[in-house]
C-alpha cells in the first residue's frame, strides 16, 4: 500500500506520522529525568501488554490504581503529539501529559534507538525493549493498519508482506529497529526481552522487570499481576483493549487480536515463507542477536 503523502512524513529516512515530522526538534530536545523509565519497541512487539507488567509492578499489584486512567495516558508516548480542537494555538500533548505527571514517570516510544532524544542517554534512564520474532510482528502490524485509520491502509496481504520487507512501513525496518536497540544494551541500561519468552514462561518474565525496576514483590502478587496481564484480562479490561481510541475498528481487528506466537503460519503462503526466511538470514548476519523463525 502507498502512504498517503500529506499524513506521512520522514525524518532521517524513517517514515512517521507527520504530527510527530512536524514537532520534530520539541521531541528531539525532549528533556527526560534521570528516574524516567522509558518502554520501548517496534510496533506490535507486546509494548501494551510490558506496559501493563510495568504499571502493575509499580502499585504493587494493585488493581483499582492500573485501573485510574487508559494505558495511553498513564503512559506518554514520544511520538503523540495532538492538535487541540478549538483555539489557534496547538498543544504539544506529550510536554502537557508527561509534566503533569509526577515523577517517577513511566513513558513509551516506538522510535528506532538513533531517533531516541539524547537526553534518555544524557540522564542514564532505564530502558526495556521488548521484541517480538518478526514474522508474527508483520502479522500483527499488518492487522493493525487495517484497523486503525491513524496509519496507512496496508493494501492486500501480498502487497504489505512487501512493504514491511522492505522496511517502508511507518517506525521503519524491523530489522534495523531490533538490531539497533540490541546493539545500544552493551553500553547503557537496557532489559532486552522477547514476547516468545512472555508467553513461555511469564512469571519469570516479570519477576525479570520487577528486579530491573528494583522492587522486591511477593509471591501471590506477581501471581496477581501474571492473572491480569494474561491476554484474557487485558481483552477484558477498558483500560487496556484500546477500546474508547476513536480511530481504531476493533470490528475490523481487535486491538488484542489473538496474542499468540506462531500466527504467521496462518497466513504466510509456502513462497512467502522461503522469500522471509533468506532475507532474514542475509539482514541478522550481522548481530548476535537471534530470533526463532520456525
Ligand atoms: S502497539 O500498538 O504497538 O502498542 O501494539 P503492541 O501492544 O506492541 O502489540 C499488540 C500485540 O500484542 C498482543 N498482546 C498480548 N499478547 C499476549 N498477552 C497479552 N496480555 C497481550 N496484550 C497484547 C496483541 O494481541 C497484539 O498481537 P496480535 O498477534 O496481533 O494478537
Amino acid at each position: 500500500g502507498l502512504l498517503p503523502p500529506e499524513e506521512f512524513s520522514q525524518v532521517n529516512g524513517i517514515i512517521l506520522q507527520k504530527k510527530t515530522c512536524d514537532f520534530w526538534n520539541k521531541i528531539w530536545n525532549f528533556q527526560a529525568k534521570p528516574d524516567d523509565l522509558l518502554i520501548a519497541s517496534y510496533p506490535k512487539a507486546g509494548t501494551t501488554w510490558t506496559q501493563e507488567i510495568v504499571d502493575l509492578i509499580q502499585n504493587d499489584g494493585d488493581i483499582e490504581k492500573s485501573r485510574r486512567a487508559s494505558i495511553q495516558l498513564r503512559h506518554p508516548f514520544l511520538e503523540w503529539i495532538r492538535m487541540t480542537h478549538c483555539g489557534k494555538s496547538s498543544v504539544y500533548k506529550l510536554t502537557v501529559l508527561a509534566n503533569a505527571m509526577p515523577s517517577p514517570r513511566t513513558l513509551k516510544t516506538h522510535l528506532p534507538v538513533q531517533l531516541l532524544p539524547p537526553s534518555f542517554w544524557e540522564e542514564n534512564c532505564k530502558i526495556i525493549y521488548v521484541a517480538r520474532n518478526p514474522k508474527d510482528n508483520l502479522v500483527s502490524y499488518y492487522h493493525f493498519q487495517r484497523m486503525n485509520k491513524a496509519l496507512p491502509d496496508p493494501g492486500s496481504w501480498d502487497e504489505y508482506f512487501e512493504t514491511f520487507l522492505a522496511g517502508n512501513v511507518v517506525w521503519g525496518s524491523w530489522f534495523d529497529h531490533v538490531k539497533g536497540w540490541w546493539k545500544k544494551k552493551d553500553s547503557h541500561p537496557i532489559l532486552y526481552l522477547f514476547y516468545e519468552d512472555m508467553r513461555k514462561d511469564p512469571k519469570r518474565e516479570i519477576r525479570k522487570i520487577m528486579e530491573f525496576l528494583g522492587k522486591n514483590l511477593k509471591e501471590e502478587i506477581l501471581d496477581k499481576i501474571v492473572y491480569n496481564t494474561s491476554f484474557d484480562v487485558m481483552k477484558r479490561n477498558p483500560m487496556t483493549n484500546y477500546i474508547n481510541e476513536i480511530k481504531m475498528n476493533h470490528n475490523l481487528s481487535p486491538f488484542l487480536r489473538k496474542g499468540v506466537v506462531g500466527d504467521w503460519k496462518n497466513q504466510f503462503t509456502e513462497a512467502q515463507n522461503k522469500q522471509f526466511n533468506e532475507y532474514h538470514e542475509k539482514n541478522m548476519a550481522d548481530t548476535s542477536l537471534s530470533f526463532y523463525i520456525f
